[in-house]
């Protein structure tokens, strides 16, 4: 069987995020193909649908996943049974398939069932390809199918869409949530999705130790994992707390352990990290403070002194961290990057955490993971480490 992913924005991101989640639950990695820079190929004789749906709504980076369809009209055959089938046309991704030839593709399709006796309805996405609401509110999947085109190595693919990403559930996480503090600077509710996949776990506790209003611990408890939060500032445990139980009392977690409690990481006494040892953490996944938010691009020496101010919280954390880890513990943090006149400058993670921790990021991908919008100031790169 063959299967494509179509990734979001971030191509590497959601290679790494796929290969991580693959490891997780002991899948084969070397069954992810690149095919372009918008879509994954899966090829797997014992990859079923029921496996891949799983694994796709773990995922935050990836908008669409589906089957290949080697035949078109044996794919359309099964619809001739009903009496009514709607269908749509996406084109992903860079291709030179122009509207005109969808509208041509759609017609010869309408064609074929109206020589049946079947009803058609063609949904015409608003760009190249259909959205998750025009997918969701038409009963797309369910009412008759979506086809994907799009480019492969040798000429056009075919695709039958199978999931579409639950947009909604991470819009509703984000927005809805009782408490949330944009002071503190937040993380996006996918990337922090992401981050939790990156550990390359599917279970276990994982602790993010600058934890403002939960942003990590939620997306890691609607995954599944137990969690610890903790944070310097009174007001971020607070809001943790309300943010947890309206998951809850959403239905969005299901009888996970958490503890939330204030820790300045710059000063831990001894009995807390003995604790934090007993208590069996198997990664932590932090967005430590990035500096105050900044507008312009920096000067050099700005960027140095921001860096150097924020580098003392990395090295406080890994002190904890090497006392409290095993071998294979998994750490997924960012670790920013600021524009300067002098370009982008950001320090050297692998050099901070010495000779114990393998960075994974090469294992996963040959690009950077870097999460930055056009005209961003700061730059979120993400590293994977796991203790030696
Ligand atoms: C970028 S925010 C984390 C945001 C969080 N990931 C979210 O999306 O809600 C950084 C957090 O680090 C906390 N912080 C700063 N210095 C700290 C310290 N020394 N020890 C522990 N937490 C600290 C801040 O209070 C803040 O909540």
């Amino acid at each position: 069987m063959r299967y494509f992913f179509e990734c979001g924005n971030f191509f590497d991101i959601s290679l790494a995020e796929l290969s991580a989640v693959f490891e997780a639950y002991n899948y084969p990695k070397d069954s992810i193909k690149r095919v372009s820079n918008t879509i994954l190929l899966i090829e797997s004789n014992t990859l079923t649908k029921d496996i891949l749906n799983r694994i796709f709504s773990r995922l935050a980076g990836f908008i669409r996943y589906g089957q290949i369809i080697d035949d078109l009209d044996s794919f359309l055959t099964p619809y001739l049974e009903r009496k009514k089938v709607v269908y749509g046309i996406s084109v992903l991704g860079e291709s030179d398939i122009q509207t005109k030839d969808i509208e041509r593709l759609s017609n010869e399709i309408k064609r074929g069932f109206r020589s049946e006796g079947i009803s058609t309805r063609f949904l015409l996405p608003k760009k190249k390809e259909l959205n998750a609401a025009q997918i969701s509110n038409n009963h797309l999947l369910e009412n008759g199918f979506e086809l994907c085109i799009f480019e492969g190595g040798n000429g056009k693919m075919y695709g039958a869409t199978l999931g579409i990403q639950d947009i909604e559930s991470f819009v509703k996480r984000d927005i809805q949530r009782p408490s949330i503090d944009f002071d503190m600077g937040v993380l996006p509710q996918k990337l922090a999705r992401v981050m939790c996949n990156l550990t390359g776990l599917k279970e276990g506790i994982i602790w993010d130790p600058f934890c403002g209003s939960g942003t990590i611990l939620m997306e890691a408890a609607v995954l599944g994992f137990d969690i610890l939060g903790s944070d310097i500032d009174l007001g971020a445990i607070e809001s943790v707390n309300n943010n947890i139980g309206w998951l809850s009392k959403e239905g969005m977690t299901n009888n996970i352990k958490y503890n939330v409690f204030q820790l300045d990481i710059n000063n831990i006494e001894r009995r807390v990290v003995k604790d934090l040892k007993n208590t069996g953490i198997n990664a932590v996944v932090c967005e430590p403070f990035m500096g105050p938010p900044q507008r312009r691009v920096v000067s050099e020496r700005d960027a140095e002194e921001l860096l150097t101010s924020v580098r003392n919280l990395y090295v406080s954390l890994f002190s904890v961290i090497n006392e409290i880890s095993r071998r294979g513990f998994k750490v997924v943090l960012i670790v920013p990057s600021y524009k300067s006149k002098k370009g982008w400058l950001t320090f050297n993670i692998s050099q901070l955490v010495g000779k114990k921790w393998d960075i994974l990021n090469r294992k996963y991908t040959q690009g950077d993971l870097k999460w930055k919008r056009i005209n961003s100031i700061i730059a979120r790169n993400i590293f994977i480490l796991e203790k030696r």
